[in-house]
């Protein structure tokens, strides 16, 4: 039999393998392994959520931030970029327009904005929750102190999103400016468990530096960790930051990583990414037939999204955005999956 096939076979049964072996399985597996890593993946994910696809409505509420991460757009040493923070009246109206359309989970996500102190996150929390109490609230706000995070979950937020961007120490600090902790993240990230909120990490599928090593690294992380969500999503140079002219990630290999988380923790919530759909006309739908399960429609305002450029030609219209739903909700069709109007809480048991 086909080593590669073998693999994930016991993939699937183990829910775990040797670095060595998902360096093996990763790196430019042949076209028959791959099909039935992503049938595996499929399959998986089917016999938890069936065909449903969740939907979160991304409210990218403040493009300012205090780090300086080397690959991000909107890092704080960008001076080329128009810097903006949505007020609170502008947050629930874009929850308001976004209920409409049936969606029942916001994302709030912004750089690490100083205005965004927890009296004011609590504000934010309390007006969505008390407006929509049948909606799950998600904050991706970064690093923040225990006491801050336990605040803003006892508001009312469910869910919280911070990436550990690298499980490898000295790959974080590559990517990062010494003002910022590899240790520190991953404590946060413990924090937020600890406290109760469904939790999301993930990484950039080839960021500067990254090897194969590190991406076993980061699957042993996860697997580990065990969070209720998952991002990646391919690295994206942004001409205005340190790694511009770094290559873009492997489409290729983000599906494939997708398709091995799905294995590793077959209940997680798997968005198939912007940046996917960034780099690829279908990347999206390539995303959910590889095992992902979410997508996140940002439902910002224009001039918002226009600024909050993380990388070069991020996508931020047609069914990207609020105006193409009903596109979006077409191509989750179109694929044979089924896009349903709920909150999308984690199935574990
Ligand atoms: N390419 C792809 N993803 C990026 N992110 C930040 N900058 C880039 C980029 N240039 C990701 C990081 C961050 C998330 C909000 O966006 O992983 O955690």
């Amino acid at each position: 039999m086909n080593r590669l096939v073998g693999l994930v076979d016991k993939l699937r049964r183990e829910r775990i393998l040797q670095p060595g072996e998902f360096i093996e399985l990763l790196n430019n597996p042949d076209e028959q392994s791959r099909k039935y890593l992503f049938a595996q993946a499929v399959e998986v994910r089917r016999q938890i959520y069936g065909d449903e696809v969740y939907i979160r409505g991304l409210i990218e509420f403040t493009n300012y931030c205090r780090n300086n991460c080397y690959y991000c757009g909107i890092r704080r040493d960008n001076s080329s970029l128009q810097r903006y923070r949505l007020t609170p009246e502008e947050i629930t109206t874009c929850c308001d327009q976004g209920y409409a359309l049936g969606i029942r989970s916001f994302v709030l996500q912004g750089g690490e904005d100083a205005a965004n102190n927890d009296a004011y996150m609590v504000e934010i929390i309390r007006a969505i929750k008390s407006r929509f109490p049948d909606c799950a609230v998600t904050l991706s706000i970064g690093e923040r102190s225990r006491d801050s995070y336990q605040t803003l979950f006892a508001a009312g937020a469910d869910r919280y999103l911070l990436r550990h961007e690298t499980a490898n120490e000295a790959h974080y600090v590559s990517l990062h400016p010494s003002t910022m902790s590899w240790a520190h993240r991953r404590r946060c990230i413990e924090q937020l468990k600890e406290i109760g909120y469904q939790v999301g990490c993930g990484f950039m599928v080839g960021s500067p530096g990254q090897t194969w090593q590190h991406l076993a690294d980061d699957l042993l992380y996860i697997r580990n960790l065990e969070p209720h969500m998952v991002g990646i999503g391919p690295f994206i140079p942004q001409h205005d930051t340190p790694f511009a002219h770094y290559p873009a990630g492997s489409v290729e290999l983000t599906l494939i990583l997708l398709a091995v988380i799905r294995l590793l923790l077959p209940d997680v919530l798997l968005p198939a990414t912007t940046a996917l759909g960034t780099l690829c006309a279908n990347g999206r739908e390539r995303g959910l037939l590889a095992g992902a399960n979410v997508v996140m429609p940002n439902i910002s305002p224009a001039y918002a999204r226009e600024n909050y450029l993380l990388y070069d030609n991020k996508l931020n219209s047609g069914s990207e955005a609020v105006e193409g739903y009903y596109e979006l909700l077409r191509s989750i069709e179109g694929i044979g999956y089924h896009a349903v109007s709920a909150r999308g809480d984690c199935k574990r048991l």
